[in-house]
């Protein structure tokens, strides 16, 4: 079928919302990997990570619940800072200690990791043990 002014507007309306469509499909060609919290403890066991960062205790590095927490009040506006670190590694925000670098993770990788851990917060109950020990 040929898209020409003899065809009403009514028949080529669809077609450009197919148009559109496909080239939506095409200029992102997977939904961003999403991680839950079981593929979350699988990728942070892949990558070693859970050497030095646990959800709640601090060991070698911050905690995934501090640092949700920490950045709760500009969760979306960390993403791509935590997704470079991740794969640069870096220093300075939590203490003299530094974050390894990850070449292997890939940016969309780093991107949704840096998005579960930032949605991380201590449980109700853990919150109020910590403020009872203000
Ligand atoms: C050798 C220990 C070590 C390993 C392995 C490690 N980290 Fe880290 N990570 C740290 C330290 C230490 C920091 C704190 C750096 C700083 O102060 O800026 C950190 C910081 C971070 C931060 C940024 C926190 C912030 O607020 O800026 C994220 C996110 C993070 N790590 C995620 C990961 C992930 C995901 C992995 C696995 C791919 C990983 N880390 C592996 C030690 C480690």
């Amino acid at each position: 079928m040929r898209i020409d002014s003899t065809m009403s507007r009514k028949t080529r309306r669809p077609l450009f919302v197919a148009a559109a469509l496909a080239l939506l499909a095409l200029t992102r060609p997977a939904a961003a990997a999403e991680f839950d919290d079981v593929s979350a403890k699988t990728f942070f066991n892949l990558h070693g990570c859970n050497s030095c960062h646990a959800p709640v205790e601090f060991r070698i590095g911050p905690p995934y619940q501090a640092i949700g927490t920490r950045w709760s009040n500009d969760p979306e506006g960390r993403v791509q800072i935590l997704a470079a670190k991740i794969r640069y590694g870096g220093v300075g925000a939590w203490g003299m200690v530094p974050m390894v670098s990850n070449p292997n993770i890939t940016a969309d990788e780093a991107e949704a990791i840096s998005r579960w851990i930032l949605a991380q917060r201590p449980a109700p109950a853990e919150q109020g043990a910590a403020d009872a020990r203000k």
